[in-house]
């Protein structure tokens, strides 16, 4: 039976969001297990209820005056090894970096590149987490998660995800289940290393590598963020804010007429991404400060707080940025966060 005192109430959520910004749950408690899982959800005095993980890629606009539920199961497992790979168990609550890394010591391969991205391995499926040329569904091999609705347990499988470019299944239906467990598929030798993204070439050549192994991508992978991405424990953000439009070739040409230096990545035969960080520079935001909140210096597609901005303040500055971008480019950009 769960316990009520164990919920907390009136408690900043600041250190439990990477923007750390200062908003109050009125209700708030850790979950350790789904069985804890399952009875709070059930508790029928809180209408909302507000799923918490690593609180990476979230700007909270206002207090929140349901209950909190913060998802805090730990324990990494491996499940098997044969062929090559190795199936690893990892709960929702893990700190996404610890796990790359504690893969890494086991000399497991595949979690390299994404090495440092903030938050927990519960959410890393929710927009699929990507970078430096590999995306989270390249290494998924399936997911346990709880049904809000009925309190049964789902394995979905990668295909079921429904994996797109910071996309899947559980961002289109928000709210219906939560994640409790990631199943990752990663080598166990012969491991085969992604370093044609070119910052990581550089970062290699610079040091003189060749044929890198997983932990050297991962230090390489580790020197580029933290040259270009400030550390949210120092400076709140939430990594990109903002996702990299994808544009049609007929939208494109005028632009590349106007911008012969644009720079842009193909997505398909009719279609090509163009960098938001880019079109957020161009519009002069990057590293302007308003108040508490920012456009980092190194990387204009990063928000930042400086101390004591409020979600409201950060969240007019998306919008200032937005407009500009659609004014000067016709291109409405989307945020990559959760706005609550
Ligand atoms: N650029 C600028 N000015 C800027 C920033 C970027 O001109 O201030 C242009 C440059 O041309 C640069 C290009 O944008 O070469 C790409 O920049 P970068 O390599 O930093 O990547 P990004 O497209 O801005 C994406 C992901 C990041 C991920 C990196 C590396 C999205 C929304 N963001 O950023 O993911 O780390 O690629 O793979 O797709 C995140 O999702 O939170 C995140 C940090």
């Amino acid at each position: 039976m769960l316990k009520t005192s164990a919920i907390q109430h009136h408690i900043s959520l600041k250190p439990y969001n990477t923007f750390g910004i200062d908003v109050k749950a009125k209700n708030f408690i850790a979950v350790s297990s789904v069985e804890e899982l399952k009875n709070v959800l059930q508790l029928k005095e809180y209408k909302e209820k507000f799923i918490l993980g690593g609180g990476s890629n979230m700007l909270l606009t206002k207090d929140v005056e349901g209950l909190v539920i913060h998802i805090d199961f730990k324990g990494k497992e491996i499940l098997k090894k044969e062929n090559g790979q190795a199936l690893v168990k990892v709960q929702a609550g893990e700190n996404w970096h610890e796990t790359v890394l504690w893969t890494l010591e086991q000399d497991l391969g595949g979690l390299e590149n994404l090495s440092l991205i903030p938050g927990n391995v519960g959410t890393a499926p929710i927009q699929n987490i990507g970078a430096y040329g590999v995306e989270l569904k390249d290494v998924f091999f399936s997911c346990e998660a709880l049904n809000v609705e009925t309190l049964k347990m789902v394995t979905f499988s990668n295909e079921e995800c429904n994996f797109g470019y910071r996309d899947s299944y559980f961002k289109r239906n928000k709210g219906c289940y939560i994640i409790t467990a990631v199943t990752f598929k990663l080598s166990t030798k012969n491991h085969i290393t992604n370093t044609s993204y070119g910052a990581i070439e550089a970062e290699l050549q610079k040091k003189n590598i060749k044929n890198a192994t997983i932990k050297e991508v991962s230090n390489a992978v580790i020197n580029i963020r933290q040259s270009k991405l400030p550390d949210p424990k120092k400076l709140g953000n939430s990594g990109s804010f903002f996702k990299n439009p994808v544009i049609s070739i007929q939208d494109f040409q005028p632009l590349k007429t106007q911008y012969p230096e644009i720079p842009h990545y193909p997505v398909s035969e009719a279609e090509v991404k163009i960098p938001a960080g880019w079109l957020i520079e161009q519009c002069g935001f990057k590293g302007k400060r308003f108040g508490d909140a920012g456009v980092h210096k190194n990387q204009a597609l990063v928000l930042v707080n400086y101390g004591n901005a409020s979600g409201e303040e950060v969240w007019n500055l998306a919008l200032k940025i937005q407009q500009a971008v659609n004014k000067k480019f016709h291109i409405r950009i989307e945020p990559e966060v959760n706005i609550y």
